[in-house]
């Protein structure tokens, strides 16, 4: 899997955010086991608690497709900072990953990111196993 495929879309997917109220543009790349790579920007609300973040458009946008199973993803602000999956993708991220050793690419900029593993970022996570009885 190459990162910076992977960040060049999400920086691409940033350029489409609808962020008339927070004006902070977010992008998410998300590679699925078909081998492809599904982005997605953040899509704001009047009423604010509708918004969808990045990582959750990229990732339904995959699951719309056909898609279950996700392999790594990427997400990046419009700051210098590093921006982190906030804790409900971190959630939605945890229902399709592969296993929990997938890759969250948190970027900078092109060249500066951190890569954690989801088991890093949310560790002993409530998954459909949990529901078994
Ligand atoms: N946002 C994301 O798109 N992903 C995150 O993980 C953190 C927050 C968006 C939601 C909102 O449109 C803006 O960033 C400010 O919170």
């Amino acid at each position: 899997m190459d990162i910076e495929v992977l960040i060049d879309e999400a920086i691409k997917a940033r350029e489409k955010a609808y962020v008339p109220y927070s004006n902070f543009k977010v992008g998410a790349a998300a590679l699925f086991e078909d081998g492809k790579i599904y982005s997605g920007c953040n899509i704001e609300n009047a009423s604010f608690g509708a918004t969808n973040c990045a990582e959750r458009t990229a990732i339904f946008n995959a699951v719309a497709k056909g898609n279950r199973v996700l392999k790594a993803i990427a997400v990046i602000g419009d700051t210098n900072n590093f921006t982190a999956p906030c804790g409900i993708c971190r959630q939605v991220i945890a229902e399709f990953a592969e296993n929990p050793e997938i890759k969250v690419i948190i970027v900078k900029n092109h060249k500066e990111y951190i890569v954690k593993t989801l088991d890093e970022i949310l560790p002993g996570s409530f998954t459909k196993k949990d529901l078994e009885v």
